[in-house]
């Protein structure tokens, strides 16, 4: 088999680059080695930037997003018995919209496949060679076990933070950078009305907390945990009575309900340097990881594909090689920013034993700076609506 792109993942970042691919008339085939119900079920983050809603609308992907979608004007800050208001709309003109990843991915996938585009799922063995030479090729398993090739212009690692992609690149190449963190996210989904009408970051003595939503009648919150503790240390009661300690504010009450999903993850920030070797391009977590405070997660892939895109649309139709070359460097640029701003809120808003009481006080007077001063709050609310891109 042969196309232009190959492409290795199907998450935000191989969707979107196809649909880009597909709009720039670049054929591509998507590798996948979970199962469409897989990559469809999987509860990630919900938070799209103002200019990816943009996107998906221009891309025809929108119709849903519009209609199920809740478009947020702001953002709520608790803390020290405080809830603040941070207004979006009236500090940058840009506001975000709550729709979970997975309901993107299955927009995406959809449309994908009504416009007969190449999508293998459930492959195995997938193996990237020849990416130093200009005739690459994956090698893999389709889902009937029988071994594949596909030979491709150029491979996009879209693979995310434990596929082949990012590996297939030389030692001597290969430059990582990361941050462990102490914290892990338990994460919960609840059949419950909403109890608030924005999301709410809660900076608490007991640890941070997450209100946000999925619909009218599921709620997704999340609560500062060991990264160690086993599921089982979490039993249902043992989760509301500690979100009920962080959220509590005076006339307010957080509404529970059945919990039918909850899981641990830990919290790290990654970047490799190299987001490309040879005719190898990374794109998403396959090059950075972001910890999930600040909502960058999928909204930087979609900036990553964006920039491949056109920089592959400018060399297959004018011949210019520069934009592909760049590409990195004109991903690194912005992907630097999220970093330091999810580790910005994550260090500024997560209950730290290790730190002294002095290092806590300045993470709160850093709080109230962000929400009192309109520079501060501008700063926080430029970042959060998604940077320029375009
Ligand atoms: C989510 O809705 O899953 C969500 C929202 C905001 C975050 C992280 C996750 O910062």
């Amino acid at each position: 088999m042969r196309t232009q792109i190959g492409i290795v993942g199907a998450g935000p970042a191989g969707l979107f680059l196809a649909h880009l691919l597909k709009r720039a008339g670049i054929d591509c085939v998507i590798l996948e080695n979970r199962s469409r119900a897989d990559i469809e079920g999987t509860i990630r983050a919900g938070v799209l930037e103002h200019w990816v809603v943009d996107l998906m609308n221009e891309l025809g992907l929108g119709e849903r997003l519009m209609r199920e979608g809740r478009p947020d004007t702001g953002v709520t800050f608790q803390f020290l018995n405080r809830r603040h208001h941070l207004d979006f709309v009236e500090l940058t003109g840009k506001q975000i919209t709550v729709y979970a990843q997975h309901e993107v991915i299955k927009d995406l996938v959809a449309a994908h496949l009504r416009q007969s585009g190449a999508i293998e799922f459930s492959v195995s063995e997938v193996a990237l060679h020849d990416i130093e030479s200009d005739k690459p090729r994956i090698t893999y398993r389709d889902a009937s076990g029988k071994a594949q090739e596909l030979a491709c212009d150029f491979i996009a690692g879209c693979d995310g933070f434990h596929g082949p992609s990012r590996r297939a690149i030389p030692h001597p190449a290969l430059k990582e950078l990361d941050i462990e963190y102490p914290w892990g996210w338990l994460g919960i989904l609840a059949e419950a009305p909403r109890s608030w009408h924005e999301l709410i970051y809660c900076s608490h003595e007991r640890g941070f907390a997450l209100l946000s939503t999925r619909s009218p009648s599921v709620q997704r919150i999340y609560i500062q945990c060991d990264p160690k503790d086993p599921i089982e240390a979490w039993p249902d009661e043992r989760i509301w009575a500690e979100m009920q300690a962080r959220f509590s504010f005076p006339g307010w009450q957080l509404v529970e309900g059945k919990i039918f999903q909850k899981n641990i993850v830990g919290l790290r920030s990654f970047v490799c340097e190299t987001m490309q070797h040879g005719r190898l391009f990374l794109a998403g977590d396959a090059a950075h990881i972001v910890p999930p405070t600040g909502a960058k997660g999928l909204n930087l892939a979609v900036a990553d594909v964006y920039f491949l895109a056109q920089a592959l649309e400018a060399r297959y139709k004018i011949g210019d090689k520069a934009p592909l070359e760049r590409y990195s460097e004109t991903c690194l640029a912005r992907v630097w920013k999220a970093e330091r701003f999810s580790w910005y809120m994550t260090t500024m808003l997560h209950r730290n034993d290790a730190e002294s009481a002095f290092e806590r006080r300045i993470h709160l007077a850093d709080l109230d700076f962000m929400v009192s001063s309109r520079a501060a709050s501008t700063a926080l609310a430029e970042v959060y609506v998604g940077l320029p891109i375009r």
